[in-house]
């Protein structure tokens, strides 16, 4: 933000007040009265506060400020207030001149935002009041009338609204892209069988397809929930005023439909003080940044000499400024950390809910800060992930040299047992008596012979080498969904299909 504000003070502050001297053709267009002293700065000067007087105080215009955070929603703004200038239009309440007058006047304003030749002012404190300030003193009269039934407090909840819709589709396409990336990476180890884990200890074999393709799932749940997020955030809150609506005929589905809104909200209070999807697209933001954190979290234990799974790229690892023979995965690590901000924002936000009395308060002022952050922390993210993913490399040879070790088959064995009428329960307690016998004698359940297993079960046959070995297993899960190549493969094929329409 350092430089943000270079320039502000020389802009429209500076301009006005020169030397300790009111400049009047501005201050005309602006349509303020001159009757403050030279050298006093008066809260008068605002075109909103007309009711305050005093002086006004550096660090007051600071902290209410939220102009170096909202100025991005300029693009937001400008389209709303051409909507709501159309309304009023139509409506008669403004002429077709005044309506193209406002209109061109938006238009360039926001090219020079996007220029960067716009001069941003804190004193106005928002972009709200930024771009309607440029407005009056761009064309006058005109502009003054352009915050006809209307008031920031519906302004700010209707740019939000067109902010988050543009928003959750770029976190949407992220999403997508960082799911392609994992269907790619699967579909070169659909054969390839690696330790499935819980608690951390090797548990059953699964295929490293499968494995890849649980985050698939995962993520097509944040991207189906960001999508309800979008659908019941997406209600024109416009025409609601300050919060009891208004005594001017405005037509509130006129706004709402040029805007893509699907629906008008219904209730004037509610619809200025909801920001229930402000706090529902940081949780859906939330949740993906656990999910990331949970691959981080893998692949940083897999990728350590002790696991040995996983080979990061290079180019996504970093080194030690002492240990010179570290390759460190820190980028993963960092994913790993920034759902903690996340996490930050969510418990903000519900924070400064719980506590609003009915109507618009300034709290909700400090929504943005989070569902900006939230929004940008997710996304580089989501882009990061994205790239270690296509980079990634399973060491799969490593990973069968040591596949037989942790009597990852045992489970098999037990049902191999439960298949030839065997209770679950008991089948269970004679694969455990084997799995002790085994480490006591050193050996692998697939090396004992037929009459070592007849000792503990005469059920056993000859066949029941075939439910033996790690390697071999996967090909025997036959459960949809179950994490063998049978499975994997269906499931490519099903997100190939499935993602390739997004
Ligand atoms: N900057 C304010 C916000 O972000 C705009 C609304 C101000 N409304 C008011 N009544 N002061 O919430």
């Amino acid at each position: 933000m350092e430089g943000f504000w270079d320039g502000c003070v020389s802009g429209w502050f500076l301009t006005h007040y020169a030397g300790g001297r009111i400049i009047g053709q501005e201050s005309e267009d602006r349509g303020q009265k001159t009757d403050f002293g030279a050298d006093k700065m008066t809260n008068s000067e605002k075109s909103w506060e007309k009711r305050l007087s005093g002086q006004r105080d550096e660090l007051m215009v600071d902290f209410v400020q939220s102009l170096s955070c909202d100025k991005r929603l300029y693009k937001y703004d400008i389209a709303g207030s051409i909507a709501h200038a159309q309304m009023l239009a139509d409506q008669k309440l403004i002429t077709k001149a005044e309506l193209k007058q406002i209109k061109d006047g938006l238009l360039e304003i926001e090219q020079e935002i996007t220029e960067g030749r716009f001069k941003f002012d804190k004193s106005l404190e928002d972009i709200h009041m930024a771009v309607e300030s440029a407005l009056i003193k761009k064309i006058g009269e005109a502009g003054k009338k352009l915050h006809t039934g209307r008031s920031r407090n519906d302004q700010v909840s209707t740019d939000l609204r067109l902010w988050m819709r543009d928003e959750i589709e770029i976190l949407q396409a992220k999403i997508t892209q960082l799911q392609k990336a994992f269907v790619k990476s699967g579909s070169r180890y659909t054969e390839a069988v690696m330790p499935g884990y819980t608690h951390l200890q090797r548990a059953q074999p699964v295929v490293v397809a499968s494995y890849l393709l649980q985050f698939v799932e995962r993520f097509e749940r944040d991207f189906i929930r960001l999508g309800n997020c979008r659908r019941l955030g997406n209600i024109s809150p416009l025409g609601s005023g300050a919060l009891a609506g208004s005594t001017l005929p405005l037509d509130r589905k006129n706004t709402a439909s040029q805007l893509g809104f699907s629906d008008i909200s219904y209730n004037s209070m509610d619809a200025v003080s909801d920001r229930d999807f402000c706090a529902e697209f940081i949780f859906d933001c939330a949740l993906i940044a656990a999910h990331l954190s949970q691959l981080a979290e893998d692949w940083i234990i897999y990728s350590s000499s002790e696991f040995g799974l996983v080979l990061l790229d290079d180019s996504f690892c970093t080194s030690s400024s002492m240990m010179p023979q570290k390759r460190n995965p820190d980028v993963l690590e960092l994913i790993r950390a920034k759902a903690g901000a996340v996490y930050g924002s969510l418990i903000a936000i519900l924070t400064i809910l719980k506590a609003q009395p009915t109507g618009y308060n300034r709290d909700l002022q400090e929504d943005k800060i989070h569902i900006f952050a939230a929004g940008d922390t997710v996304e580089s993210s989501l882009d990061m992930a994205c790239a270690v993913v296509s980079h990634t490399k399973f060491n799969t040879e490593r990973i069968s040299a040591g596949l037989e070790e942790g009597f990852m088959d045992a489970t098999a064995l037990a049902e191999y047992l439960a298949g030839k009428g065997m209770a679950f329960r008991e089948a269970h307690g004679i694969v455990g008596s084997l799995v002790a016998h085994c480490e006591k004698s050193n050996k692998k359940l697939s090396e004992l012979g037929p009459d070592e297993f007849k000792k503990y079960s005469s059920l056993v046959s000859e066949d029941v080498y075939e439910s033996l070995g790690a390697a071999r297993i996967v090909g025997k899960y036959i459960t949809e969904g179950a994490a063998g190549p049978k499975q994997a493969k269906e499931q490519i094929a099903y997100w190939q299909r499935q993602l390739a329409q997004r």
